[in-house]
Parts: structure tokens; sequence; C-alpha cells
């Protein structure tokens, strides 16, 4: 359980200390306060990085350093410092440049922009499931950070007008290694999610509909020496456009609703209760993978809900300790 929070010149707040309930902690005030700020500080120190933001960003303007201390009941305690060039943690006696892994702690975030998710662009779609697949799956984030940076050398490359086909080769190579685990990573998210979907889902909205997702791989269900043969067989348009043009980092996910097509088709209430469904799901995935209860963020999400969902919310969240923002009592 998270005791304790304090905060030294993290973005507005320059000296901030915020003393946790064990079941739920409101961080009341209006617009632009800081409190997503809060949240953020938090999942930092519990994650290891920011949800929005690099560090430059978040040091208070006009300042040099930011810190912050974040402690558990078990006498643990995390300090996270960053001086305007390097971030650093501190956990037990030691100093990392990263949290190492078994001083991370599970955490389901909840933005209001995930509420509109099932109709959001690829893009939002894949950070929102590699999020989710980076904190199940260790091996996940490693694949995904390489594969990330080959694609950046890459495209570099490629913008390059002296670029040609042999240098990009070794890049090639990482990027059809990493991107077919990826791929396959997250075929079996997608699989896990699918087995507990319309179960969570009528567990809010009590009715016989039903919610799967698809998986749509850009990449096909290419092996690995097909992989290498497609992304090279782009050579001449990824020249000509100066980035990119085959990979799985052009993954998509959709939504079915009722086996139709959620987008366009399920009412924005039902969409709602399918993302709730799904952070329900990423809770008791997280806690069978620790065998210890995520602490649950909520940020702003109850004044979008309506009191069916504001109930399931909290029912579902009962066990966990659960941090939450809002511009008026939700309650
Ligand atoms: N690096 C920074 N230094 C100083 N102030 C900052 C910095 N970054 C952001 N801010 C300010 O902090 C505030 C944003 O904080 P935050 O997003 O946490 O607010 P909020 O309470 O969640 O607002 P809302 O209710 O609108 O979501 C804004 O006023 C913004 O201008
Ligand atoms: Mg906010």
């Amino acid at each position: 359980m998270l005791e304790r929070v304090r905060l030294a010149n993290f973005r507005s707040h320059e000296a901030y200390r915020l003393d946790c309930k064990p079941s739920t902690t409101l961080i009341l005030g209006e617009n632009g306060c800081g409190k997503t700020s809060v949240l953020e500080a938090i999942y930092i120190a519990l994650q290891g990085k920011s949800f929005r933001a690099v560090d430059r960003e978040i040091v208070k303007r006009e300042t040099d350093f930011y810190r912050i201390e974040v402690e558990f009941d078990s006498g643990e305690r995390t300090i996270v410092t960053y001086d305007g060039n390097k971030r650093q943690f501190l956990v037990g006696d030691r100093k990392a440049a990263r949290l190492p892994k078994k001083y991370k702690h599970p955490v389901v975030l909840f933005l209001p922009s995930d509420l509109n998710l099932v109709e959001a662009s690829p893009t939002r779609k894949r950070d929102f499931f590699d999020r989710l697949g980076a904190q199940l799956n260790a091996d996940y984030s490693n694949s995904l950070s390489r594969y990330n940076k080959a694609l950046k050398q890459r495209n570099e490359l490629l913008k390059r007008p002296d670029a040609d086909e042999g240098a990009l080769f070794s890049w090639n190579l990482l990027m059809a290694k990493y991107g077919v685990e990826i791929r396959q990573e997250r075929t079996r998210m997608v699989e896990e999610l699918n087995r507990r979907l319309t179960e969570a889902y009528r567990s809010i909205a009590e009715n016989h509909d039903t919610v799967r997702m698809i998986y749509d791989s850009y990449t096909g269900e290419s092996s690995e020496s097909e992989y290498l043969r497609l992304l090279s067989l782009d050579y001449e348009r990824d020249h000509l456009t100066g980035h990119t043009n085959f990979g799985i980092h052009k993954d998509d996910f959709e939504f079915v609703f009722n086996e139709v097509g959620a987008e366009g088709n399920a009412s924005r209430g039902e969409m709602r209760s399918i993302m709730l469904a799904l952070k329900f799901i990423e809770s008791d995935l997280l806690h069978e993978t620790f065998g210890e209860r995520p602490l649950v963020l909520l940020d702003d999400v109850f004044s979008e809900l309506d009191d069916t969902r504001q109930k399931a919310l909290t029912t579902n969240f009962e066990r966990n300790q659960v941090i939450l923002t809002s511009v008026k009592a939700p309650f």
C-alpha cells in the first residue's frame, strides 16, 4: 500500500504532500491545479516513466531539478530525482538509472481519453495495449524498445540522400526479429483479453451483449524471413517517403460489439463500458501476474460516467487502493 507522496518542483508543484488512505484517496481541485501531475508522479515512481511526457517538460519551469518520494506501508521507499540532465532512482540503498524490476509496482491507470479508445487512432490503441503488454511482460517491453530504436535509426538513414539498401540491412534484421516477437505477444494478449471481455462487460451492463477484439497486424502472419523480405521489398517507397512503411508500428486493434464493428455502431455508453471492462481485466491480469493488487489511478473519469457505470467502477476496485482526481466531489 502506498502511504505518502512528496513532490518538489514537479510541474506546477513546488512542494506537495499527499497522505494516502488504504482504500480511496480523492484529489479534488479546479482545472489546471495539478491533479493529473500528482498521478503522473506516482506513476513514474511505481513504473519508472511518465505516461505523458519527458523529464525536461516535467521539471517546474525556471527550476533545475525535480524530486518524487513515495513511501509504502512496508517501509519501502522510492525516490526519483532529475537534475535537468539525468533521472535517477533511489531504492533500498541502490541508485539506478532505471527503476529495477523488483521495485516496480503494478498500476492501472485510467485517463479520460481512455474512455473513447474504441474510436481512437491506431497509434493511440497501440500505445494503450503496449503499456499493458509492457507491464505484464518485461520481455515485451524489451522487444518493443529495441524495435523502436531500430525503427528510429532506420528512418534516420532513409532521410539521407545517400542511404543505400546495404546500410539498412542490419536494422531490417533487428526489426524483423523484434517485430515478430511483438506480434506474437500482441496476439497472445488479445486472446487472453477475449477470454474475459464479454463476461467483464456483462458485469457492468447486465445484458446479453458480446464483445471481443481483433488484432489486425499490418504484417499479416509473416514468418521472420517473410517479414524481412517484405520489409526489404519496400525500400524504394521507404526512401521516397523518408520513413519505414512496413511493420508492426502500423498495427491496429478493433473492437467487435455483438459481432459487428463497435466503432460507429455501439453507443457512447456502450463504448465506455467496453473500456471499463478492459480496465477490470487489466487489474485482474496484473493481480494474477504479480500476486499484488494494482494501485488504481483514476483521472477524472467519474464525471464522464452515469450512475450504473460509476457503481460498477467502485464495486470492481473495492479491494484495490484507489487514488482518484475530480473537479467536483464525485460522491
Ligand atoms: N513544467 C511545468 N512547470 C510549471 N507548470 C507546469 C509545468 N507543466 C505543466 N504545468 C502547469 O501545470 C498545470 C497542469 O497540471 P495538471 O495537468 O496536473 O492539472 P489538472 O489539475 O489535472 O487539470 P485538469 O483538471 O484540467 O485536468 C497547468 O496549469 C500547466 O500549465
Ligand atoms: Mg487533469
